[in-house]
């Protein structure tokens, strides 16, 4: 039997944004990176939606910018040289509660300097930040990475996160990989719709 090709874990994670999007919508990512994920945004949005980009890393952010520009999507996103644990202060109160899904795809920035990864307390404040911005039946998605220093203890804070939503009684996905170790895994969160 011809082995089967793995779906890459980021294509995944899109997918699960993607297919709750609709035109028009407010979506988030919230680790822009190379701009993979804001570009599939805001294919997503259509060109009467937007989409929050945020990065710390100006280098990310150029190349966000550039994806973007080349793909004939700037006017749909609004980049943020920003870290996403200030996202409930760049929302305007418009926007609070009109998030229709929120990505972040944690780590370090793929060919860039692997020692500036995503933080354990800022990914847990942005979490709960993009949680309270969805609209309702509104997706947060999250891809923890568990391979790289520092990655199993912001895991292991993403993990504590989901269950304290679980035990809310929300509706949350885990999504792994065997062989688990040292492999991503992705947090869907589903906002109630009513
Ligand atoms: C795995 S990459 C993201 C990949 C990206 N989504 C893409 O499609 O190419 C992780 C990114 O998170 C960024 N990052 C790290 N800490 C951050 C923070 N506090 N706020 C926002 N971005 C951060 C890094 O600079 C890096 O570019």
């Amino acid at each position: 039997m011809a082995p089967v090709n793995p779906v890459r874990v980021t294509e995944r994670a899109q997918k699960l944004a993607t297919e709750i999007l609709r035109p028009g919508d407010l979506a988030v990512d919230g680790t822009a990176g190379k701009g993979r994920d804001t570009a599939c945004l805001a294919q997503a949005v259509g060109p009467t939606g937007h989409v929050l980009a945020f990065d710390i890393q100006p280098e990310a952010i150029a190349s966000t910018r550039n994806l973007l520009e080349s793909a004939g999507l700037s006017e749909r996103v609004s980049l943020h040289l920003r870290s996403h644990a200030d996202l409930a202060d760049v929302l305007t109160p418009a926007q609070f509660g009109k998030l229709g899904a929120a990505i972040f795809n944690l780590g370090y920035l793929p060919g860039g300097n692997p020692d500036i990864i995503t933080q354990p307390a800022s990914t847990d404040r942005a979490l709960r930040s993009a949680y309270a911005g969805l609209r309702p039946a509104g997706r947060l998605i999250c891809v923890a990475y568990t391979g790289h220093p520092g990655g199993a203890e912001e895991s292991d804070v993403v993990l504590k996160f989901a269950e304290a939503q679980a035990a809310a009684g929300l509706h949350v996905e885990k999504i792994g990989y065997y062989p688990t170790l040292g492999k991503p895994w992705i947090l869907v969160v589903n906002k109630p719709s009513t």
